[in-house]
């Protein structure tokens, strides 16, 4: 089939090459023309595992261009995606200005038959929104549909995700939709579920929110087991082994970040309010999600007495492993907090990838570290915020040598208490006692 993809960003690049992988021609198109310059010269304008690899296959092949010519991409092609971001509002609300343009766009340049598909993550009610545009906007009146079909690929294994995703949501009111839509993803050998345009919008926020429900939901039993003398690691397996909950989501940290689940979060509470539904739960979700990686600085402070005259290493910076998203992360958040209630204290910090990201966004108020041993040499303490495999395999007996006092405080649990101890490590981990060498028992 001949598909365009508007708007070129983690979704709608991976989505596209992958459908170009699977045969078809794609045509991806974006306003950003340093992104469109970047992709036809071979570069990634993200990181993402075998995206590069899969686009240069491609390329070669001719099923996959870049653009920013709009009328090109449109009239060739049967299906149109919207792939275009929806961030947030200052008040927590869906900002759907660039799923308006590029419906204004499609319009523009609609010139036969085609379905237009929203992949973006907007309100109940947008795919009505997309084709009042297309249908206002049109210059002579030609035939469409509007379908909406979530997107739910992780940044970090999108490609994977892609290709083994658990289900397909297909939302549309038109049987012509529908079966193109079915033929264009029958490929996949996926569950396919067929469904309306509202519910299928819906499906996404509450997917993304339940998850999000998890995630702060075994924090606060990690912040309670703490309190309590229990070890979360065994609790999540105790609890995940039933089939009912499951055992994935439940890995307590410093809560979630990234380009989603708090803008989605958030977003269905608009969603809700302006239905008349006050979400009282998916409020406190967001509530728990906000201060959890505070937890790390008030145990940081347990253990050092002069926070503001201390050398301290951030390991992980993106939002989770195997991206260079930022977007929404623990890491920036926490910087920003130490270097304003310590003024002071020097921060070293190491990420595999996503340095650049973070350099762009808050500046040279930290040091960039090379590697792992450069940020940890002589620190006063190492704080884990991201697992990257490489943090995680580094091994403690080497951050200890390091370190210039052996003091780590993880937010993602990445090492065993009895090592730590062993060690003679001072370790502060979420929702599992703390090891405290100094008195050399575990508290
Ligand atoms: N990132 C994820 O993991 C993920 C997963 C599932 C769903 N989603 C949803 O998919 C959508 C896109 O997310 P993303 O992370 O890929 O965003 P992104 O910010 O990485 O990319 C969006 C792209 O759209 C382009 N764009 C904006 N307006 C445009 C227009 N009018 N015409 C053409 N291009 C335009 C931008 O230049 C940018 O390149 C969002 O609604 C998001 O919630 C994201």
């Amino acid at each position: 089939m001949n598909i365009a993809v508007i708007g070129t960003g983690y979704v709608g690049l991976t989505s596209g090459v992958c459908f170009a992988e699977l045969g078809n021609t794609v045509i991806c198109v974006d306003i950003d023309t340093n992104k469109i310059d970047q992709l036809n010269n071979g570069l990634m304008p993200i990181y993402e595992p075998n995206l590069k690899e899969i686009v240069q296959k491609n390329k070669l092949l001719n099923r996959i261009s870049f653009t920013t010519d709009f009328k090109n991409a449109v009239n060739q092609s049967e299906i149109v995606i919207i792939a275009v971001g929806t961030p947030s509002l200052e008040d927590g609300d869906v900002d759907v200005s660039y799923v308006e343009s590029a419906a204004k766009e499609i319009a523009k340049h609609i010139n036969g038959y085609k379905v237009i598909v929203n992949k973006s993550t907007v309100p109940v009610g947008t795919g009505e929104l997309v084709r009042t545009i297309i249908k206002n906007n049109a210059k002579e009146k030609v035939d469409f549909d509007v379908a909406s079909v979530p997107e739910f690929l992780r940044e970090g294994s999108a490609v994977n995700d892609f290709f083994n995703s658990d289900r397909i949501v297909i939302g549309t009111d038109s049987e012509r939709a529908k079966s193109l839509l079915m033929e264009l993803h029958s490929p996949l050998k996926t569950l396919v579920q067929s469904t309306d345009i509202r519910s299928a919008e819906l499906i996404k926020y509450a997917a993304n929110s339940f998850l999000a429900m998890k995630i702060s939901f075994i924090n606060e039993i990690a912040n309670l087991a703490e309190t309590l003398g229990a070890n979360i690691n065994d609790i999540a397996e105790g609890i995940g082994s039933d089939t009912r909950i499951g055992r994935r989501f439940l890995a307590a940290g410093i809560g979630f970040g990234g380009a989603c689940f708090p803008k989605d979060t958030n977003g269905l509470i608009k969603i809700a309010e302006k239905a008349g539904h006050d979400f009282k739960l998916m409020q406190e979700v967001i509530n728990v999600n906000k201060i959890q990686y505070k937890k790390m600085i008030h145990k940081l402070k347990l253990e050092l007495d002069h926070i503001q005259r201390s050398t301290i290493a951030i390991l992980g910076l993106s939002f989770k492993p195997n991206t260079d998203d930022i977007r929404d992360a623990p890491s920036i958040k926490l910087i920003k907090d130490l270097l304003s209630l310590y003024p002071g204290v020097q921060i070293r910090v190491f990420d595999p990838i996503a340095m650049p990201a973070v350099r762009d966004s808050i500046g040279e108020v930290v040091f960039y570290s090379k590697s792992i041993e450069e940020a940890v040499k002589n620190c006063d303490a190492a704080l884990i915020v991201t697992e990257w495999n490489e943090i995680k395999e580094f091994g403690l007996d080497r951050y200890k040598s390091l370190l210039k006092q052996p003091i780590i405080i993880d937010g993602r649990n990445c090492f065993g208490l009895k090592e730590a101890f062993e060690l003679g490590i001072t370790y502060h981990s979420i929702g599992r006692k703390a090891v405290v060498t100094e008195r050399q028992e575990v508290l």
